[in-house]
């Protein structure tokens, strides 16, 4: 005997979970504990920033990353991530994203991508963002003011019931309508107890049919990678960093974002700092 109702019960089930049956719907305690981490990982950040200074290597700026992420109590998420090498990512003016920390020293008027990734208590926090060196041109400036602008139209659009093309639609639209290009070949991600978890999340239209809808409990790292000029990037012969074809420069802001019932959260915050750091 065929047992219809259930039938019907697990089809229906299939259908309305189908495409987003591989994005992981975080519960309140993971909730909680991905705050933490957030806390964490943009204290970090804001450290790191302003650590930044002309005439220090990238190397002794990651070294301090990883310092100030041990402080905490937290381990760096990228360190060893598919062999990544350092705790943090620095990528130089037209270095894109994953720059590789080295003894190149820093100098007045470069532009300089930092990305924190922490993981605390089991949950990471990942964030990012490009800050003058001293002081930079005018025109790079505003590619790295349009850039975090560009982030939060996107982080405007992780709402429950939206899609992530929505997200990605906000934030090529704001890069594009200043003159500027978006990175294709790296996107934003869902993030939790890993560092890439589903869904991706692209930062311009890809035409790609069906686009997963936002659902309270996600959990994303939204991060919006804008160039200059064009946006063909290339791969550097050390395997991880990405930088512009044309040599014009490129920035790169990045949030951990909940999409809740309302508005979206965003948990890379320093408000949500744990109130007593651990020291290892
Ligand atoms: N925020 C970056 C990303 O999500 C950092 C990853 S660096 C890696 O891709 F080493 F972990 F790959
Ligand atoms: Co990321």
């Amino acid at each position: 005997m065929i047992d219809r109702p259930s039938q019907c019960l697990a089809l229906d089930w299939v259908l309305k979970h189908r495409e987003n049956n591989m994005i992981h719907i975080k519960k309140d305690h993971e909730i909680e504990a991905m705050r933490l981490a957030g806390g964490v990982s943009s204290t970090v950040l804001r450290e790191v920033a302003s650590f930044v200074r002309p005439g220090l290597s990238t190397f002794e700026i990651d070294q301090y990353g990883g310092d100030r992420i041990r402080h905490y109590g937290g381990k760096s998420a990228f360190l060893g991530y598919r062999d990544y090498p350092c705790n943090i990512c620095i990528s130089i003016n037209e270095e894109v994203v994953h720059g590789l920390a080295s003894e190149r020293r820093v100098e007045f008027g470069d532009i300089v991508s930092l990305d924190v990734g922490v993981c605390y208590e089991g949950y990471i926090g990942d964030n990012a963002t490009t800050v003058a060196v001293g002081g930079c041109e005018p025109v790079v400036q505003r590619l790295m003011e349009v850039t975090e602008q560009a982030l939060c139209d996107g982080i405007s659009q992780a709402l429950a019931g939206n899609k992530v093309l929505d997200i990605s639609r906000s934030i090529q639209r704001t890069a594009e309508a200043n003159g500027y290009s978006v990175v294709r070949e790296f996107v934003g991600h869902g993030v939790g107890k890993k560092v890439h978890e589903d869904p991706q999340i692209p930062n311009f239209d890809d035409g790609g049919g069906r686009s997963p809808v936002l659902r309270p409990g996600m959990t994303l790292a939204i991060e919006p990678m804008v160039n200059l000029g064009q946006r063909q990037v290339e791969m550097l012969e050390d395997g991880w960093t990405v930088l512009t074809r044309d040599g014009l420069p490129s920035a790169h802001f990045e949030h951990t974002v909940l999409v809740t019932e309302g508005e979206p959260e965003i948990l890379t915050c320093p408000e949500n700092l744990p109130s007593e750091p651990r020291e290892l």
